[in-house]
């Protein structure tokens, strides 16, 4: 398996909370966009970011982004 395996081929819009969160890197997580640990075994690691306050972000779905963990538009030529 070539990873990171993309999951869509768009963002993921999601409303998070102020704090830390751990953007799911190699496409193998079961609770997308965020890292559930499978990646455990690859020599990928999730992304954390943080957030100072309560908010909507479009995180990358394709795994295919130039600016993790959020969408850059780069789906669009996939
Ligand atoms: Fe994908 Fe952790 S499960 S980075
Ligand atoms: Fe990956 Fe937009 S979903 S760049």
């Amino acid at each position: 398996m070539t990873l990171p395996v993309g999951v869509q081929k768009s963002p993921f819009a999601v409303e998070l909370e102020a704090g830390d969160h751990y953007w799911c890197a190699c496409g193998l997580s079961r609770k997308q966009p965020f890292c559930d640990g499978s990646h455990a075994g690859t020599d990928i690691t999730p992304v954390k970011f943080t957030l100072a306050e309560k908010e909507t972000k479009y995180l990358c779905g394709c795994k295919a982004t130039n600016n993790a963990p959020f969408c850059d538009g780069t789906h669009s030529k996939l």
